[in-house]
């Protein structure tokens, strides 16, 4: 693999604090140096070393680590457009209308769901993602969950066993039943197929006796825990993320102030997700409580074809700055060294020596612009592992 010098970056954030500036490592006048995948050098122009064998010019423009998207749902059939434009229209939000997505994801072929995954995936990185998590949970047999998360496997290390999405039809009324399916032979099928498990802890989804037995028989197959808390309504999600060292507590919408401390004194991350508030019209989680709190927070996207069919962190950014209150900057960490210190990885999320060179080119003079010029497509360029990845026509 040969090496490359990004030079000439108006504004480069490394999210290294030995890098530069500040919690995002701001270098001004930077240059970027990629060699075998991996970044060899970050820092001023001034003092880049020389002898790369290619060169790209930023014309002065930001670059970026790329975004780390911990929380998708990206592996199903069907489409919900017209369920959100009930919703639109005065429906609420029910965690019912899962059961339509089970019902099209069943139904559908590997080939399909292989083909319709990709293309999220591709979305996700033209928009600058270069790390996406994938969750299954709209299978909800044996047989299906295990066959989505072998597609998901085929996009992503970051896969999620999300057998406890909701208690599917033919288990109505027999939640318990439902559990230990999921407990044993659910979990016996697909645990080798993924690295995390999940549980949308939720009235209407699983309790919280329930959730524990499922992180537990999860962990005992060796996943690691995160959790679906407090979205729709207060309850004890959030409280069993902390008990059982979950990477993360993913919405984190309702929180008491018990809730919130417990975050900021663990290394649990909140992960935050705007699109679901915004696509579900719903009052935004409180990200300058958990900050302020001293919490840890990410962003991320909760893609899915019900609550939030966004795979674009950009959006996110620019809602939870606009709406959540959260500094420019404050996004960008959280929508890159966030994500990753929510799926426990060290090597992406920041642009110090030695990461995987995963980096964006922004078609703007800083990183504000993501949050400034909302809805604008400013990735000009992508790279994931030091290899172009994606590359506007008019990038460069
Ligand atoms: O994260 N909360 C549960 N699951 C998804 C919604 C899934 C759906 O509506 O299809 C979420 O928002
Ligand atoms: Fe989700």
């Amino acid at each position: 693999m040969t090496s490359l010098l990004i030079d000439n970056i108006g504004c480069l954030v490394s999210n290294d604090p030995g890098t530069g500036e500040s919690p995002l490592g701001l270098v001004r006048d930077a240059a970027l140096i990629f060699d075998d995948g991996v970044v060899a050098w970050a820092g001023p122009r001034s003092a880049r070393p020389g002898g790369t064998d290619a060169r790209v010019d930023a014309g002065g423009r930001a670059v970026i680590p790329g975004f780390v998207d911990s929380h998708a749902h990206l592996v199903f059939a069907g489409d919900r457009g017209a369920e959100f434009a009930a919703r639109m229209a005065g429906q609420p939000y029910s965690a019912g209308g899962i059961g339509t997505t089970v019902r099209a994801t069943r139904a559908a072929s590997v080939d399909a769901l292989r083909s319709s995954t990709g293309r999220l995936v591709a979305e996700a990185l033209r928009s600058g993602t270069t790390t996406i998590e994938c969750k299954s949970g709209y299978g909800l047999t044996v047989d299906d969950e295990a066959r989505c998360l072998g597609v998901a496997g085929e996009f992503t290390d970051e896969v999620t066993f999300l057998g406890a999405h909701v208690v599917p039809q033919e288990y109505a009324g027999r939640s318990d039943d439902y559990v230990e399916l999921v407990c044993t032979a659910m979990l016996d099928a697909c645990a080798p197929r993924a690295k995390w498990v999940d549980v949308f802890c939720e009235r209407g989804a699983f309790d919280g006796d329930q959730a524990r037995a499922i992180l537990a028989a999860g962990m005992a197959r060796g996943l690691l825990p995160r959790i679906h808390a407090n979205q729709l309504g207060p309850g004890p999600g959030v409280r069993i993320a902390v008990e059982v060292g979950a990477a993360s507590a993913d919405h984190a919408t309702h929180l008491s102030d018990a809730d919130v401390q417990a975050l900021a004194g663990s290394s649990t991350v909140a992960t935050l997700l705007p699109g679901a508030e915004f696509s579900t019209r719903a009052a935004y989680p409180s990200a300058r409580r958990l900050l302020d709190a001293g919490a840890t927070v990410a962003l991320a996207t909760d893609c899915n074809p019900g609550s939030s069919f966004t795979s674009s962190m950009p959006f996110c950014i620019a809602v939870a700055v606009r709406d959540m209150h959260m500094t420019p900057d404050e996004a960008v960490w959280a929508a890159t060294a966030g994500g990753a210190r929510a799926l426990r990885r060290t090597d992406v999320g920041h642009l110090g020596a030695g990461a995987r060179a995963d980096a964006v080119l922004l078609d703007a003079p800083s990183h504000t612009h993501l949050s400034y010029r909302p809805g604008v497509q400013l990735v000009a360029e992508v790279w994931r592992a030091g290899t172009p990845a994606w590359r506007d026509v008019h990038g460069r």
